[in-house]
């Protein structure tokens, strides 16, 4: 396919892949709700991506579920499911996938010396037949299969040629060659994708991916660099999210080929102007934040602190900017509303950041935005950003925080009264601890005891500048090697505390729901 991107230049497609629901959510603490995926999904069918990987159907019934649930409901984009070389795994796949528009089975087996010996215990050939079996059966329920070598990159080149042959023979119409361990470099990337595409005698009859993850820093420059070398399917993640040091980010993949078509003559679907929306909603639902300086999305990725470099914009932006903020959907600071501002300009304001809220949820988020201006003076777009994530993140919560009043200063010890919703009941407790913070968590786990949990992080962080900027914070809670993050966000900093603190518990009640259904009510 050609297109006409800047006048002369004839630039090919590239297909994005997100598989920040899959790989993205295996990464510690990042798990998400169902509703968060289904907003996340929503968001990545909007920004035009092609292929969504809503996550791994036979891993647990909330990842059946929220497949599922993300195949009905996603209106342009494929919907894959990842599966094993297994009938059960490609199966419960497809079943999962059966009310997608557009359904992908992604099966894979693992091809590398290392892995087949020690991780699959088999020989190669019986990996070569679990190749085309897997294939077929999943050929068997869908038109669009993708077969993926897992450590693809540490494979011997003869044996990956033949695996791929073999899947493309079954009917794989994507083939996808992860760097599973982030170990390529880019000129190497772009050989094995040359060689694997001259050497393998079916290699037109499908689309070659590349997967990368980021153990070097390499994933974007491999992705790239496979790209070049003939792959025509990216595999990426919103804020580079992903297992360790995380996936190739999307927003970098994709505006490093809009920033340079001159040597990566290569376009996508992604309307970019929603990059920086979608990167706020993917680190709100996980709590993960993004880092300052990360590249398109970080909050310092456009400002010019020096005195020279400032000099220069003032003269002609292009003189240190190599693409607009507004490109990538970074609005100018703005004050936003005061407190007499209506519920019709709050909905539009909103919808102008990218929201679009049931009449309910709408209703909670702006009683919540006038107790806020009530509170703080200039109320600026991050601030509504940050109050309507915390009420999409906690519209389906089992626990509420409802009241909180704390004792705290140099007269030891600090206290704190607290009130939650549970399920429908109102319930308090007064609790003392090591500081109010440690008091707020003490009363919270004695009205929802929760004993074998682990608090691994405790962090705050101030959405805009100014001594009454609303605090966000996270709280990672884990159990039984799981661990979840929450989030909570308001201008008093203890109050954050616990609703991110009862949002990590929320978490953990549905991911104990879910991998065991009759667990829903234990806290
Ligand atoms: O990194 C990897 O190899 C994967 C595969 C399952 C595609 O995520
Ligand atoms: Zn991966």
């Amino acid at each position: 396919m050609t297109h006409s991107a800047n006048g002369s230049n004839t630039s090919e497609r590239v297909v994005i892949f997100d598989t920040t629901l899959r790989d993205g959510e295996q990464s510690p603490g990042a798990s998400m709700t169902l509703e968060e995926k289904l907003e996340v999904a929503d968001l990545l069918d909007q920004l035009g991506v092609d292929i969504i990987e809503a996550g791994f159907p036979i891993a647990s019934p909330g990842d059946f579920e929220s497949v599922a649930e993300v195949a009905r409901r996603v209106k342009n984009a494929s919907v894959a499911g990842l599966a094993r070389a297994s009938d059960k795994d490609i199966d419960r796949c497809a079943e999962a996938l059966r009310e997608a528009k557009r359904p992908r089975i992604h099966t894979f087996i693992s091809t590398s010396p290392v892995h087949m010996k020690y991780k699959l215990q088999m020989e190669p050939e019986r990996v070569l037949e679990l190749v085309a079996s897997s294939v077929t059966r999943a050929r068997n329920h869908v038109a669009e299969v993708e077969w993926s070598a897992e450590d693809g990159t540490r494979t011997e080149i003869d044996f990956l040629c033949r695996c791929v042959e073999t899947a493309i023979k079954a009917g794989a119409s994507t083939i996808n060659i992860p760097d599973t361990v982030g170990y390529t470099t880019p000129q190497e990337y772009e050989a094995l994708f040359r060689t694997v595409r001259e050497r393998v005698p079916n290699a037109d009859k499908a689309i070659f991916s590349v997967h990368c993850h980021d153990d070097l820093g390499l994933a974007v420059a491999n992705s790239l660099a496979g790209v070049r070398g003939g792959a025509r399917q990216v595999e990426c993640t919103i804020n580079g999210l992903g297992e360790r040091a995380g996936n190739a980010a999307m927003e970098e993949v994709v505006m490093a080929l809009k920033t340079r078509p001159d040597i990566l003559p290569y376009h996508t679907n992604i309307d970019a102007k929603l990059l920086t929306r979608a990167s706020k909603l993917v680190s709100a639902v996980t709590s993960f934040p993004v880092q300052y300086n990360k590249a398109i999305v970080g909050r310092n990725a456009f400002a010019h602190e020096s005195g020279i470099h400032q000099d220069g914009m003032l003269k002609n932006a292009h003189t240190y900017e190599i693409m607009t903020p507004e490109s990538v959907g970074v609005s100018k600071t703005s004050l936003v509303m005061g407190k007499h501002s209506g519920r019709h300009a709050f909905r539009e304001k909103l919808k102008e950041l990218g929201y679009d809220l049931g009449e309910n949820q709408l209703n909670d988020a702006f009683n919540r935005f006038k107790d806020l201006a009530d509170r703080k003076k200039f109320v600026y777009d991050e601030d509504l950003i940050a109050l309507v994530d915390d009420e999409i993140v906690t519209a389906h919560d089992h626990i509420k925080v409802l009241a909180l009043m704390v004792m705290a200063g140099t007269q030891g010890p600090q206290s704190a009264a607290l009130t939650l919703d549970i399920d429908g009941d109102k319930v308090t407790h007064q609790a003392t601890g090591n500081g109010p913070v440690d008091a707020i968590f003490n009363a919270i786990k004695a009205l929802a005891p929760h004993e074998a949990t682990t608090l691994e992080l405790y962090q705050v962080h101030a959405v805009t500048e100014g001594t009454d900027a609303q605090a966000e914070v996270s709280v990672r809670l884990s159990e039984d090697g799981k661990s979840v993050t929450g989030r909570g966000a308001d201008p008093d900093t203890l109050v954050a505390s616990a609703r991110a603190y009862v949002s990590a518990l929320n978490k953990l009640i549905v991911k104990r729901g879910r991998a065991r259904p009759e667990a829903m009510q234990a806290v």
